[in-house]
């Protein structure tokens, strides 16, 4: 092969240069490298020119289509007549006519781009390849919506945009982009990927329900115009067993003949709405109607019993359960609500002083309620008043009806009263009941006079 650069007589005719350089240059339209082009449309010229320094010449073209390569065939001259001839293809000048009667320039017309030309590569050159270009269909992106996917809280969602096996888009989509809920998302970490046009998400939390769209689009290859662009969209909606963001209401104590509201908790949620069921103290389900009210709204689940019986006293049931069809999502949430109705503590009844010191002041009294069970005295409460100053109280932390109230001051003239207070603060009785009552206990502590027992008033009246 007197064209080789191996060759002695390359050495002398050739290349020219040193031994073993082979220097030339190639010029060629489109340049080399991956190419993408429509199917059918117009004609495609491939030229190729060699510059300089060449024996070897572009006198020649070949290929090896996808089905070559799969049957392990190498490259097949390219003739426009003869054997080989390839419709898809037009062999025309070959110009500049260099150095042996070679034609430096040749130029290729592909005048018949089929699909079945898609990712064959087209060599120029005489023997050896200078260049090689791989012709490549364009294609737009092609996606499909998806509509709506259901799943629970905590499954695996993957899901690809894009047909199983379909064409991915040619050249491959330079602006893709996805958002949710009309806000860009970004790909990035391994439990949440939105690449190219798949997403997926290790473990779906009901935040993160909503719509998803991706964009994508695609330009021709070096800087050529818009090819064409898809979006397709998700909806992805997650199903999740009920919850409360808020507390509900423990235990609710009302005084008997009032209303009492039963509060389950605040801030329900669960996809679907979850279904609520109230039972009352025996277990029965509770339902509006008489003096049952339920609260509509999810913002503060609630039950309300107007004009309480004592025997509404018990444990109320709230449940909050999520369907999906016949199966329940996620648990349940369900709380026990505790009511108590009560009726006040009766006053007391028979204060009387028992002793007296300087400082000090022995009282006792009679507890009507005591015993009486419904509420249990917790303590009792001594309300003790200078005349015409403050009322001070002081609790006793006992259900008996005495008290020996200290730190008085000498010589001073108070007002005392017994409080029974039951377990639920706010209901206590007094006795008397008010300072203007007939009952009003007024005691004057007497001033130290030494040794002396000293003399007591007793102004109790009642
Ligand atoms: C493509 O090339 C062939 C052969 O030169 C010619 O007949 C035809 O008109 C060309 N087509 C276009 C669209 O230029
Ligand atoms: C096509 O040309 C490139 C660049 O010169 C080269 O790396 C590649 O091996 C060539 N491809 C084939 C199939 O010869
Ligand atoms: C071209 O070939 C590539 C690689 O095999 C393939 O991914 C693509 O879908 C093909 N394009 C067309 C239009 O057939
Ligand atoms: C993105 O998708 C491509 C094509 O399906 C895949 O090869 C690649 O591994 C994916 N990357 C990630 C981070 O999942
Ligand atoms: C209240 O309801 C929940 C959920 O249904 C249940 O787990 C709980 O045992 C119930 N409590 C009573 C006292 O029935
Ligand atoms: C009441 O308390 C005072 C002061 O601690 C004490 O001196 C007095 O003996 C007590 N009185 C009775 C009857 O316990």
């Amino acid at each position: 092969m007197w064209w080789s650069c191996s060759s002695v007589i390359i050495l002398t005719f050739s290349c020219g240069l040193q031994p073993g350089e082979c220097q030339f240059s190639v010029t060629t339209d489109p340049v080399p490298g991956v190419n993408g082009y429509f199917p059918g449309t117009q004609n495609i010229t491939l030229v190729c020119q060699v510059n300089e320094g060449g024996s070897r010449r572009a006198t020649s073209w070949s290929k090896q289509t996808a089905l070559d390569r799969e049957e392990g065939r190498g490259r097949r001259t390219i003739t426009s007549s003869g054997n080989n001839f390839d419709p898809n293809f037009l062999l025309s000048s070959q110009e500049n006519i260099g150095q042996f009667g070679i034609p430096d320039t040749s130029i290729l017309t592909i005048v018949s781009l089929t699909e079945d030309l898609n990712t064959t590569i087209i060599f120029c050159g005489f023997e050896e390849p200078l260049a090689n270009f791989t012709i490549r269909i364009n294609y737009p992106p092609v996606l499909t919506d998806r509509g709506e996917v259901r799943r629970r809280e905590n499954e695996e969602l993957s899901m690809d945009m894009a047909e199983p096996g379909s064409l991915l888009a040619f050249p491959f989509p330079s602006q893709v982009s996805w958002a949710k809920d009309g806000e860009e998302v970004a790909g990035g970490s391994s439990t949440r990927v939105f690449n190219y046009s798949s997403i997926f998400i290790g473990s779906v939390q009901p935040s993160d329900s909503g719509d998803y769209v991706l964009s994508a689009t695609n330009y021709q290859l070096n800087g050529g115009p818009l090819l064409g662009s898809a979006t397709a969209s998700l909806t992805l909606n997650v199903l999740f067993g009920a919850r409360y963001s808020g507390p509900g209401s423990g235990t609710v104590a009302v005084v008997e003949g009032e209303s009492a509201t039963l509060v389950c908790g605040t801030g329900l949620s669960g996809n679907p709405l979850p279904t609520l069921t109230w039972t009352d103290n025996t277990g029965r389900v509770a339902t509006a109607g008489g003096r049952t009210s339920l609260s509509t709204g999810r913002e503060v689940v609630s039950l309300t019993l107007s004009s309480t019986r004592q025997y509404d006293t018990g444990y109320w049931n709230c449940s909050a359960q999520v369907y999906d069809g016949a199966n329940v999502v996620g648990q349940s949430v369900g709380r026990d609500i505790r009511l108590v109705v009560v009726v006040p503590p009766v006053a007391p009844v028979d204060l009387a002083v028992k002793g007296i010191g300087a400082t000090w002041i022995y009282l006792q009294w009679f507890n009507p309620s005591a015993g009486l069970g419904n509420p249990p005295l917790s303590s009792h409460v001594v309300r003790v008043q200078e005349v015409g100053g403050e009322v001070e109280e002081r609790t006793f932390d006992s259900s008996e009806g005495e008290a020996n109230v200290t730190d008085l001051l000498p010589g001073t003239q108070y007002i005392l009263s017994a409080v029974a207070v039951s377990q639920f603060q706010d209901l206590r009785a007094i006795s008397p009941r008010s300072n203007s009552d007939s009952g009003t206990t007024t005691l004057t502590v007497p001033a130290p006079v030494c040794s002396d027992v000293p003399e007591v008033e007793d102004t109790r009246l009642a």
